[in-house]
C-alpha cells in the first residue's frame, strides 16, 4: 500500500526580511516578510509513503540525508502524517536546481517541494495555504515559496494564522534579481543560528521587529502599484537594518566579506550615474541587486566591470508550486 506525491517549487528572495522566531518550534516568525518568487532555481521532491517502511529517508540529489540533519523534517512529515491521519514512513529524493554556483538558498525551494510532495500524497486535494503553514515548519521562509510573484508570509501567533499568500503574480511585477556570487561556500552562520544570537544579544532587535513590520503595508502598496523606486528603497533599507542587527550582537558578527561592500559600492555608482538599481543581502555575503527589465543589460554590464561573468547569475520573477513537471 503506497502513496505517491511529487512536488517542484522555486526559491525566494525576501525584500523585506525574516530574521528571528517568537515561537522556534512550530517557526513563528517575529514580524512579518515579503519576498519575490524566482524562476529558474527550483527543487524538484518526490515522496513515496509505505506501511511497509520503519522509518524516513531523504535523498538529496541521490545523497542519503544523516539522521541527526533529518529533525525538522521528520517534524514535518510527523506533523502531516497527524493531520490526515496515517501512519507509514516515506522514502523522499529531493533534486535541486539550485545552481551551488548561484549562492542562493535551496532550503526555502526544498521545504517547499517537500511540503508540497508530501501533502499531495495524502491529500489529493491539497490546499496551498495548509502547504505553506507546513512548509514554514521546514524551513521559515519556505512557506513563501508556495506561491509565485510577490508573497507576504503573515507572522500570525499559531500554527494556522502563520502562513503565505501572494500579493501579485509573477506576470504582474517588473523586478528582477542578478545575483552577484562573491563565494560560493557554505555560508559560516546559518540563518536559524544567526537569527537567534540577534534576538537573544542585540540591543536593536525590538526596533528591528517594528520597524519590518511597519514596512510592510507600505512594500505592499508598492508593490501593488509596480513602483520599482519604492520597492527597492524599502527592501534595502530592510537588508540594512536586518545586518546591523548582527553587529549589535553579543559577540557581534557579519555576513559580510570585503566582495560585499564591493559590490554595494557599484550599486550606488550606478545610481549616481542614473541606472536605478538596489541591493539585498541574506544570511551570506553574496549581494542581489534589484533591477527593471529594461535595465538587465546595463545593470549586468556595470557589474561585469569589476566580476567576472559566472559570478553574475540574472533571475525573474517565479510561478508558484506545481505538482507536475512543466
Ligand atoms: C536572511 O528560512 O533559512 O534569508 O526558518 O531557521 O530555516 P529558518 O531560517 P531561514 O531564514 C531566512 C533568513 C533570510 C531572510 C528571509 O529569507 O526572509
Amino acid at each position: 500500500n503506497e502513496k505517491k506525491g511529487f512536488a517542484r517549487a522555486h526559491t525566494n528572495i525576501a525584500l523585506i526580511k525574516y530574521w528571528g522566531k517568537a515561537n522556534n518550534e512550530l517557526i513563528l516568525p517575529a514580524n512579518d516578510s515579503i519576498s519575490l518568487t524566482l524562476d529558474k532555481f527550483y527543487s524538484d521532491t518526490y515522496v513515496t509513503f509505505s506501511d511497509d517502511l520503519t522509518e524516513n529517508s531523504f535523498f538529496l540529489n541521490q545523497i542519503p540525508m544523516p539522521k541527526k540533519s533529518m529533525k525538522r523534517i521528520n517534524h514535518l512529515i510527523d506533523f502531516t502524517k497527524r493531520q490526515y491521519n496515517y501512519s507509514g514512513f516515506a522514502k523522499i529524493q529531493s533534486y535541486n536546481h539550485v545552481p551551488t554556483s548561484a549562492g542562493l538558498a535551496s532550503s526555502a525551494s526544498g521545504m517547499a517541494a517537500l511540503a508540497g510532495a508530501v501533502v499531495s500524497a495524502l491529500d489529493s486535494t491539497a490546499d496551498l495555504t495548509n502547504i505553506s503553514r507546513i512548509a514554514r515548519l521546514g524551513s521559515g521562509s519556505a512557506s513563501r515559496s508556495i506561491f509565485g510573484g510577490v508573497v507576504h508570509w503573515h507572522r500570525g501567533h499559531d500554527h494556522e494564522s502563520s502562513f503565505a499568500e501572494q500579493i501579485v503574480s509573477e506576470k504582474e511585477i517588473d523586478l528582477n534579481m542578478i545575483t552577484v556570487v562573491v563565494d560560493r561556500h557554505q555560508k559560516k552562520v546559518k540563518s536559524t543560528h544567526g537569527m537567534a544570537q540577534t534576538v537573544a544579544t542585540s540591543p536593536f532587535y525590538s526596533t528591528w521587529v517594528d520597524e519590518a513590520n511597519r514596512a510592510i503595508p507600505e512594500m505592499i502598496t508598492a508593490v501593488q502599484n509596480n513602483d520599482f523606486t519604492k520597492i527597492g528603497e524599502l527592501a534595502e533599507h530592510s537588508a540594512a537594518m536586518m545586518h546591523a542587527t548582527t553587529l549589535s550582537a553579543n559577540p557581534a558578527f557579519t555576513y559580510f566579506a570585503p566582495e560585499t561592500i564591493k559590490a554595494v559600492r557599484l550599486v550606488h555608482q550606478m545610481r549616481s550615474t542614473g541606472i536605478e538599481c538596489y541591493f539585498t543581502i541574506d544570511a551570506g555575503p553574496n549581494v542581489k541587486v534589484l533591477c527593471r527589465t529594461q535595465d538587465i543589460t546595463r545593470v549586468h554590464n556595470f557589474l561585469a566591470h569589476e566580476f567576472n561573468e559566472q559570478q553574475l547569475v540574472v533571475a525573474r520573477p517565479g510561478s508558484g508550486i506545481k505538482f507536475t513537471k512543466n
